[in-house]
């Protein structure tokens, strides 16, 4: 029997990359899984697997966040959160004020207000089902102590949308400890997905690249391992070059950032 027999778990984003190997991973484990995504491909992306129930829907838009919510409570309640969708792009601080805005409103309404509104519009029925797991999907952006400078200068407006992640991990991990809620995130470095390789001409990895980068089946067992272990409120890193698994638990004030 796999960890999340009778479970049910909501994962955003989850047309492609890692958020489809999310999904696969977690029904893998034996839960129901509402799988989302804007993208009209989430219907063909799982092959007719009966345990994930493909769905369009904007997790930036609020009646689309209910009707996804709504579908997961009909199947027995809801489990497990994963907040997967997230945009990535170049924001320069130097672009124009109408860019600037635009990029604002684009980033942070998937990237930030969408956590809020997938995980807010949940926690209710994750606590009627008796506690579960909320695993927010950041970047090691957020490991300043391990990333060594290496964060690029021209994304401030997705850093700062991962960065402000922090804010509800740490929070949430803190309030629905009692419920037993557990909250993490999650903090990879290269992971191969399409946005990955939509940085790149005719979306080839460079070669030193293509050889390290981590896969999204990988990180998805991480996942699982995290939501094994049973922490809350640590941001947990995965590195390319490392083994990806399960850091020792962290001192309070280094759970975020470390
Ligand atoms: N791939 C990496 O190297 C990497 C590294 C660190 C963090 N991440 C994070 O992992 C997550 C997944 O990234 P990925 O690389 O698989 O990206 P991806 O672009 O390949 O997939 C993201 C999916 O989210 C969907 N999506 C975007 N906005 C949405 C919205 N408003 N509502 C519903 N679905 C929406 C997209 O249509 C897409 O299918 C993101 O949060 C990203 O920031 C990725």
């Amino acid at each position: 029997m796999g960890t999340l027999e009778n479970k049910v778990a909501i994962v955003s984003g989850a047309a492609q990359g890692l958020g489809k190997s999310f999904a696969e991973r977690l029904a893998k484990e034996g839960a129901r899984v509402v799988a989302f995504d804007t993208q009209a491909a989430i219907n063909s992306a799982f092959n007719g697997n009966k345990n994930i129930k493909p769905l369009i829907a904007d997790v930036s838009k609020r009646l689309d966040v209910e009707k996804v919510i709504a579908t997961a409570a009909s199947l027995g309640g809801i489990h497990v959160v994963v907040n997967n969708a997230g945009k990535w792009k170049k924001t320069p601080v130097t672009s124009s004020w109408e860019q600037a805005v635009a990029d604002w409103d684009e980033i942070m309404d998937t990237n930030f207000k969408g956590v809020m509104l997938l995980s807010r519009a949940a926690v209710p029925h994750i606590i009627k089902s008796g506690g579960g797991d909320i695993i927010n999907i950041s970047t090691y952006y957020v490991l300043p102590a391990r990333s060594d400078g290496t964060n690029p200068p021209d994304t401030d407006l997705y850093a700062a949308s991962k960065w402000a992640l922090n804010g509800f991990t740490d929070a949430w991990a803190k309030s629905l400890a009692k419920h037993n809620i557990r909250v993490n995130g999650m903090c990879m470095g290269a992971t191969d997905s399409p946005m990955l390789r939509g940085l790149f001409p005719d979306k080839q990895l460079p070669p030193d690249m293509a050889a390290t980068v981590m896969s999204p089946d990988a990180i998805a067992g991480q996942m699982i391992d995290l939501m094994r272990d049973g922490r809350t409120g640590e941001n947990i890193g995965a590195w390319v070059g490392h083994p990806i698994g399960l850091p020792p638990r962290k001192a309070a004030h280094l759970r975020m950032t470390d």
